[in-house]
């Protein structure tokens, strides 16, 4: 029997998880999974953290962290959120690991071998100022290809491009903005030219892949595979292992993908079984889907498959790539640097996972950018989740209890709109496996509330509370079909909405099943001694409100700590943003040295309608002397901040270098006057 090896594209551990990777691949991925694992396939699950290149160390260097401190941390935090969410993978490994360095090491060596990588000298940007090369993400300018900025030195966000090195528009620094130059640099390619055909037949041969993936990987090859450049000058990542070349790593996306065997090696030996890695990546029985967002199309669909036919070890091509587009929330396009992002963390804190699975599943960007709102997410609770689903499930367990003593019996005589409504049930199950099993996620979840819609409408059809008093063997009839729909929805709402459906389960005593059973299925004949909670409650107005505030608001914990250095510059002001800022022109009138401080200097200062006392990080560089009778420009409305037990009510303004080395207070000059306005 066909086996699957599912991936999901593996999440750079330099930030937490958010629900544009969710709907780009995880979720799609994790209803795949669930519901091939139903169909008794055999399915290993795959992920882990891509924990090299530079979005990495980039995050390092903001934090003044260690790589490796930086991917511990969010190798951890991705993991819980993941479980917490329900997508459970069969192994969460991350590429920093000793068995994917070496795994890494050995696909390098045997493309070399095989003469598939060639040495070329090659100019790269470099930065004066930082003294350093600038690889991929290190340097910044507008796409050569449709004309965005912000497009980043290896690939352009805006059309999903790969970018040649040395073609973006008005290249900058990313760390410190200045324009590089360009200096010579010796690295290996890998000779993508040479697969050309191959790759072509390849991609052809896949006729089942979906349009987007299949279009742009044929578009990009059309364009004429050139030898891509997989190693960097970066000392963070997996080392070239060849002598001479030990200051240099390989590139992240060359070592990446090979991470989906690392973890598959990694778990299977942790099971004690070690060789059973190779039956998943070269059994012709084996099946590769990879789920992926859009931006990782090419990476999946023409360099890992060169990669694979390179080193000629027999493994598998890729079988699918479903790939999603993007997910937008509230109109705009999702952004990390502005936090109109929404954090799987932030959000498990507050609701339950099922509500957001279900939305997603329903408005996932399959073909097409898609919309999330939150006004969206209460709908769909309130009225779907909550008034549809749960309500048919708990008013037939209510009804149950109350009219029936908790007892169903087990009926043979069903009327014939009795079996017609079971039936087009088990067709929606049917339907449901098939639009699964085609990505097509979106219809799946729409067939699957909707049998809780046919079951409501049957429900309230048959009247039941008048069948109590008038006809009590068709209520027990009516109570058992709709006893069988409730044992259907918490089958098949296992991919969706699994916890969910866990429960549904529990409290009628199904433990396993498979989804060829569902139509089989039995109630329980007693569910007096079971109590079932409410399922979906309402989500008030007030509550979205708050969600809706926090969207572009970045929350204290994101500053700093979250923040990378992309986010920084996206963070432009308006004019109005800046108006609210009142700078004013003040004299100094006093000033000492805080007790137990180097640092800093307690000032008292004219601001010509009061004084004020603040606290400024100065004392290392001016005597409190140098500074009295001097005018200096502060930010009046800045809230007060209590500085080692001592209240500031202001901040001046200093000019200083990146580490604070030097700072030198902005005076004003004699022509000003305390109280001026400064803009
Ligand atoms: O785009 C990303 O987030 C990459 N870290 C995806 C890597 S997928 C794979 F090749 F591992
Ligand atoms: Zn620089």
């Amino acid at each position: 029997m066909t086996r699957y090896l599912v991936t999901a594209a593996l999440p750079y551990a330099n930030g937490p998880i958010h629900i544009g990777h969710l709907a780009g691949c995880y979720l799609p991925a994790d209803i795949f999974v669930r519901f091939m694992r139903l169909k008794k396939y055999d399915v290993c699950f795959i992920c882990g953290s891509d924990e090299h290149g530079v979005p990495i160390t980039i995050k390092a260097e903001e934090l003044k962290k260690t790589p490796q401190e930086v991917v511990d941390h969010y190798h951890k935090v991705m993991k819980d959120s993941f479980e917490s969410f329900g997508i459970v993978f069969d192994n969460f490994s991350g590429t920093s690991r000793k068995i994917h360095h070496k795994n890494a090491q050995q696909f390098f060596l045997k493309l070399y071998k095989n003469g598939y990588l060639s040495k070329r000298k090659e100019k790269q940007y470099y930065c004066e100022t930082c003294k350093r090369f600038l690889p991929d993400r290190y340097v910044e300018g507008i796409c050569p290809h449709c004309g965005a900025e912000g497009a980043r030195g290896d690939q352009c966000d805006a059309c999903g491009k790969p970018i040649d090195d040395l073609s973006l528009i008005e290249p900058k620094c990313k760390i410190c903005h200045s324009t590089p130059i360009v200096k010579e640099t010796e690295h290996f390619y890998l000779d993508l030219d040479k697969f050309q055909d191959r790759l072509k037949d390849y991609i052809d041969s896949r006729t089942w892949w979906k349009d987007n993936v299949k279009e742009f990987s044929l578009g990009w090859i059309k364009e004429g595979l050139k030898p891509r450049a997989i190693t960097r000058d970066l000392d963070w990542g997996v080392k070239v292992p060849i002598d001479g070349f030990e200051q240099k790593v390989l590139y992240v996306w060359f070592d990446a993908p090979i991470g989906y065997i690392s973890s598959t090696m990694e778990y299977f030996k942790e099971k004690g079984k070690e060789e059973e890695w190779e039956r998943w990546w070269k059994d012709p029985d084996t099946k590769i889907v990879h789920f992926l967002g859009k931006d990782n199309i090419v990476f999946h669909s023409v360099i890992w498959p060169s990669i694979l036919m390179g080193v000629d070890e027999g493994y598998n091509l890729p079988y699918d790539i479903p790939a999603d587009e993007y997910l937008n929330i509230e109109g705009k396009k999702l952004s990390t640097s502005k936090n109109w992002a929404i954090w799987l963390d932030d959000y498990l804190k507050k609701f339950q996972p099922d509500i957001l699975r279900y939305v997603l599943s329903s408005i996932l960007p399959e073909n097409k950018d898609t919309d999330f709102s939150w006004t969206e997410f209460q709908n769909r609770n309130n009225g779907e989740l909550a008034d549809i689903y749960g309500n048919f499930i708990n008013r037939t367990v209510q009804f149950i209890l109350k009219y029936n003593e908790g007892k169903i019996k087990i009926k043979n005589d069903l009327k014939k709109d009795d079996q017609e409504f079971l039936q087009n049930i088990y067709d929606k199950v049917e339907k449901i496996g098939n639009y699964i099993q085609e990505y097509q996620i979106r219809k799946a979840t729409y067939e699957f509330m909707d049998i809780a819609r046919e079951s409501n409408k049957y429900f309230a059809s048959k009247e039941p509370w008048v069948l109590a008093k008038k006809d009590k063997n068709y209520l027990d009839t009516v109570l058992y079909v709709c006893m069988k729909a409730v044992v259907v929805l918490s089958c098949v709402g296992d991919p969706f909405i699994p916890f969910t459906s866990k429960k549904v389960r529990d409290f009628l005593k199904l433990n396993s099943f498979t989804w060829d059973d569902i139509k089989f299925l039995q109630p329980p004949e007693d569910i007096s001694d079971k109590k079932l909670d409410i399922l979906f409650t309402k989500i008030d107005d007030k509550t979205i409100e708050e969600e809706k505030n926090k969207l572009g608001n970045l929350p204290k914990t994101l500053i700093g700590s979250n923040k990378n250095l992309d986010e920084k510059k996206a963070e432009s002001v308006t004019i109005n943003d800046f108006k609210k800022i009142q700078l004013v022109v003040a004299r100094v009138i006093q000033a000492e040295k805080v007790e137990k401080s180097d640092k800093l200097l307690k000032l008292k200062i004219d601001l010509k309608d009061e004084q004020r006392e603040i606290v400024a990080g100065v004392a290392l560089f001016y005597k409190p002397e140098d500074l009295v009778g001097k005018k200096i420009i502060v930010v009046k409305n800045l809230e007060p901040a209590t500085i080692r037990g001592i209240k500031s009510y202001g901040m001046l303004l200093a000019a200083s270098d990146k580490d604070k080395k030097r700072v030198r207070i902005l005076f004003a000059d004699d022509q000003t006057e305390e109280g001026d306005t400064v803009g």
